[in-house]
């Protein structure tokens, strides 16, 4: 794919800004709890509440719902919980590389319905890889979705990974119903936990944007 250099600046921009807002809110080495698409921020502030020895971080693409996001975390004044707009990818790529993942929660994805369309699915083997990669050893990852392919999707290929090994009947460390889990008829769920097996590399970049690191860019 080509990239105009106005797109290219563009991004770099970005990658340069979104690094030096992590680098304000998280200490260089810690642990944290991950939700990602975390929409309106319903599930994370009160998970953040619950949990207030955590430290929580929630990441959506889309600034109006950050902003919700945030408005929330100010009324509770949740010092533990953080709120970044980023790509999920791009997010993974300008974390310091000592922070690592305790917990991840991908609740409600988005669920691209049609066939050409599930390469944009966020729960992929190589994503989760990726997410292994900065995982804690015992790490739990919690999915649940309201569309049944994609769960069983999920399902299937989830047990080829080294990295993560599905737990049937882990419990929840906390029930908290999102936006779309209010609109949804039924949904599924699982949970993995973070094997000791080495993560597999994996070079997916974030869908129509450049490569992190190229020659380029110095983001
Ligand atoms: C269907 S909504 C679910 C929101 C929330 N988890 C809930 O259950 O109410 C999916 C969310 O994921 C966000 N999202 C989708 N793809 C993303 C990506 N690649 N990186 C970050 N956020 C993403 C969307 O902006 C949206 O807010």
């Amino acid at each position: 794919m080509d990239f105009t250099p106005a797109f290219v600046e563009l991004i770099a921009q970005r990658r340069t800004d979104l690094r030096a807002e992590l680098d304000a809110i998280l200490p260089q080495a810690c642990s944290i709890v991950l939700e990602i698409g975390s929409g309106h921020g319903h599930f994370l502030t009160r998970y953040a509440a619950e949990f207030p020895a955590k430290r929580c971080v929630g990441v959506d693409m889309r600034s109006e719902r950050i902003a919700r996001s945030l408005r929330k975390v100010a009324h509770g004044r949740l010092l533990n919980c953080h709120f970044v707009r980023a790509e999920a990818l791009e997010f993974l790529y300008a974390l310091p590389p000592a922070v690592k993942f305790e917990e991840i929660w991908v609740l409600f994805p988005d669920p691209w319905p049609k066939k050409r369309h599930h390469k944009n699915r966020l729960m992929q083997p190589d994503f989760l890889e990726a997410l292994a990669a900065r995982s804690l050893p015992e790490a739990r990852l919690y999915f649940r979705t309201d569309f049944a392919p994609y769960f069983e999707s999920v399902a299937a290929f989830l047990p080829s990974l080294m990295s993560w090994q599905l737990l049937p009947h882990a419990e929840w460390p906390l029930e908290h119903e999102t936006v779309f889990q209010a609109r949804a008829d039924g949904y599924q769920s699982l949970v993995a936990v973070r094997t000791s097996h080495p993560a597999k590399p994996t070079g997916r970049v974030a869908p129509g944007l450049p490569p992190p690191i190229s020659p380029t860019s110095s983001a």
